[in-house]
């Protein structure tokens, strides 16, 4: 008996001691199944070594192991929850955010010059009344060409070198097939902005096989080339200033008469003459005209009631004078050190 319960009394203070000693819930759980609860717990062997008693000191041995193994209970059960707080704080500790540490600078992306200058463009139309209207970027011939007053054998069609997919289709030249598309579908009052790509095989500093367009087309009743004038007049002085003016030098093209090329006042020298306009104060913009009455009555529209203008440009043209570029590839490289200069809103 004696050794027994000096045993009951060693096996408390190792209780005691070690708990205080275990240092995460790992060890307070491996501790407990070794010491408290498992089947071959410290507590269990000594309930096995009752079987060694007189009968008559079981009962009291028995008494004394249960109560050892309920206060051991309620030990493990304070160090349970001592353990869970130290644990917590310890990881507070870890995972602490310095709340005044500064962000790491996001870089943010810009449009590209091309779509800076599309949405200027079509701004600046839209706000003058122009609706939008988007062709597709396959065609057949009659469109791109016949109905514009190019038929074949035209000698104004090796003014486009053209990408065929058959006799019949291919990549539209020039955006001025939708004027056809727009005409045969509605009636005057017409009043339409085309943007979109264009197609031809022509490859050098300032052209591209491929590259975008901006059609306008307007048909009412009266309409002539001051009309155009006019409206030229405001859109330059919008896209490159206030100061800027237009003047009109004729020109040719099959689906408008009389065709004029629209040049503006060097927006770099005001006209004095500089690189940019190679010393002629002025710079060509776009071709435009009175739409050919031939258009006209190839869509169904009266041509003696209604008149029209019409006019076209390049996109990446103006983009390219608007930033001062000088080869149309640096806008289709992606060369994010070229990109990354133009960087307006
Ligand atoms: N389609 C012509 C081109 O690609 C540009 C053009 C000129 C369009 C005169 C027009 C216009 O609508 O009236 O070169």
């Amino acid at each position: 008996m004696s050794s027994l319960s000096e045993n009951l009394s060693t096996l408390k203070g190792q209780i005691e001691d070690g708990l205080k000693n275990l240092q995460s819930s790992k060890e307070l759980y491996d501790f407990k199944n070794l010491f408290i609860e498992g089947k071959k717990s410290k507590i269990s062997e000594l309930m096995s070594g009752m079987k060694s008693l007189a009968p008559e000191e079981r009962a009291g041995f028995g008494k004394s192991v249960n109560e050892l193994k309920v206060w051991a209970q309620e030990q493990f059960t304070n160090m349970e929850a001592e353990m869970k707080k130290r644990e917590l704080m310890a990881r507070y500790e870890r995972e602490k955010i310095d709340l005044t540490i500064p962000a790491a600078p996001q870089p943010i992306g810009n449009l590209h010059p091309d779509t800076l200058v599309k949405n200027q463009l079509i701004d600046i139309f839209a706000g003058m009344g122009f609706e939008i209207y988007e062709g597709a970027e396959i065609e057949n011939d009659y469109y791109n060409f016949t109905a514009l007053n190019t038929p074949k054998d035209h000698p104004a069609r090796d003014m486009q070198d053209t990408f065929y997919l058959s006799p019949e289709f291919l990549l539209r030249t020039q955006t001025s097939a939708g004027q056809i598309h727009v005409m045969e579908s509605q009636k005057p009052p017409i009043k339409i902005l085309s943007p979109g790509k264009v197609f031809r095989s022509d490859d050098d500093a300032t052209h591209s096989p491929m590259f975008s367009q901006m059609e306008g087309l307007v048909v009412d009743e009266n309409i002539t080339l001051s009309d155009l004038k006019g409206m030229l007049d405001m859109f330059v002085q919008k896209i490159f200033g206030k100061e800027t003016k237009t003047r009109l030098r004729p020109s040719y093209f099959p689906f408008t008469e009389p065709s004029v090329e629209v040049d503006v006042s060097c927006f770099e020298c005001g006209g004095k003459g500089c690189s940019l306009c190679k010393h002629t104060g002025w710079i060509e913009i776009l071709g435009a005209g009175v739409v050919n009455k031939k258009v006209l009555e190839n869509c169904g529209i009266d041509s003696e009631k209604y008149s029209g203008f019409a006019f076209g440009m390049g996109v990446e043209r103006i983009a390219m004078l608007k930033y001062g570029i000088n080869n149309i590839k640096a806008l289709f490289g992606s060369d994010m050190r070229v990109l990354k200069q133009i960087n307006e809103k």
